[in-house]
């Protein structure tokens, strides 16, 4: 007989940590397990970004969701400063979406309505005016969408606070710990296989990443997920010389504390290869000097790469399994994980313990769509 939790958690990023943080807050008896270490896929590769308007094109489910969870950061911060000593760097000096082309501008201009209409604060600023605000970028941008409520924070340090502070709330995590298939009963799930033997709970809340359609697959899902890569990488400056995120397709520059400059991110479909390649690094350099050319002053850092668990429709799946009883999904948050892990461990949590989560609609959530 192995032991018994009121819920595991299979899957240890930042969705699972954040998972198992608002279970344990609810003083559930939480377990959270990890294949390899914490944060050791897509969320220690992430830029932070909290972009809940500037990766949202539309209204609707998606767009409240992000707003929601972004806007839940600051209590966030606070609180896992106090549990887990981390300090997740929370930094709120807006982004800048930026277009480079005609066609950008017409249809980033045309953003504002849906956005103003959600009550978020949105602004045009023309190159010129651009220039005024940051004036390392080059004459490339043709003007841009001011988001001043889209901020950003460091988002290893996250993940590994919410595991920290599920922890110090007395959760269990264990990592080194592969599942390899669910108990399921009777129309109910009971527990857990693993390579260190069978953990028993009537709550299993899925949180694997790109790696989740093998296990869901053998509940009878075939989820429409794959993943997709995306290189980064940082340089140093002396003196920091963006002040707001600067946000366009295909590159971000992420300006962090001390100096440093996180640019992001390529997007290669369908693979779990981590290597991270010559071609990607020189396009996105490429693209971050057009944008600022003073960044070849820089001092070069480090790249990385991490792999983005997407869905067909680009919506994560969020919710209770429709035929095993007990058995969640929390995955596919795409480009958007560490925006949406807060509320994602909040939905979740609601769903355990059956309250019914009616701040936003989550049918277009649902597994079996
Ligand atoms: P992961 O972090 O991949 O975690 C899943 C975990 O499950 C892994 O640790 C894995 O080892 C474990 N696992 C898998 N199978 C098993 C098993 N059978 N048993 C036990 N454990 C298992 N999002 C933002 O909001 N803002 C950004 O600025 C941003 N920038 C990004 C930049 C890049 C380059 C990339 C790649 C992503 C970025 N994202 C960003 C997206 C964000 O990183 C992801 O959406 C988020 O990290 C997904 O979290 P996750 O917990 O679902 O997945
Ligand atoms: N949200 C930025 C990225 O996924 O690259």
């Amino acid at each position: 007989m192995g032991k018994n939790y009121d819920a595991i958690v299979v899957g240890g990023g930042v969705i699972g940590s954040s998972v198992a943080y608002s279970l344990a807050k609810r003083g559930l008896k939480v377990i959270l397990l990890e294949k390899e270490r914490l944060a050791s896929q897509a969320s220690q590769a992430a830029a932070g970004m909290l972009a809940a308007q500037a990766e949202m094109t539309e209204a609707g489910s998606l767009f409240d969701l992000s707003r929601k969870s972004r806007n839940m950061f600051p209590k966030l911060a606070e609180e896992l400063k106090e549990l887990s000593g981390i300090d997740i760097a929370l930094t709120n000096k807006g982004m800048f979406k930026i277009a480079v082309t005609e066609e950008q501008v017409k249809e980033y201009q045309q953003m504002i309505s849906f956005q103003r209409e959600a009550g978020e604060q949105v602004e045009w600023y023309t190159g010129e005016q651009l220039r005024k605000k940051e004036r390392a970028l080059s004459e490339v941008a043709l003007g841009g969408l001011y988001l001043p409520n889209d901020g950003h924070v460091l988002a290893p340090e996250l993940s590994i606070a919410l595991a920290k502070s599920a922890a110090q709330l007395g959760a269990t995590i264990q990592e080194y710990t592969e599942a390899s298939s669910f108990i399921l009963e009777n129309g109910k799930v009971q527990g857990v296989k693993t390579d260190r033997g069978d953990l028993h709970s009537e709550h299993v809340i899925v949180t694997t990443g790109a790696w989740s359609k093998r296990l869901l697959r053998e509940t009878g899902i075939e989820s429409t997920d794959y993943p997709v890569k995306g290189e980064c990488f940082s340089v140093v400056f002396e003196k920091p010389i963006l002040e707001s995120t600067i946000f366009s397709h295909g590159c971000y520059l992420v300006p962090k504390k001390g100096g440093r400059l996180i640019v992001g991110a390529t997007m290669k479909e369908n693979t779990y290869d981590r290597k991270v390649s010559v071609d990607g690094i020189a396009s996105l350099l490429e693209k971050a000097k057009r944008l600022m050319p003073g960044i070849v002053e820089a001092e070069w850092e480090k790249t990385w790469a991490g792999i983005r668990p997407q869905t067909a429709d680009g919506v994560p799946y969020l919710g209770e399994h429709p035929d095993w009883q007990g058995l969640f999904v929390a995955t596919g948050h795409y480009r958007n994980g560490i925006l949406l892990s807060p509320i994602t461990g909040e939905i979740i949590a609601d769903l355990v313990e059956k309250k019914p989560y009616d701040d936003v609609d989550l049918t277009p959530f649902r597994i079996q769509r």
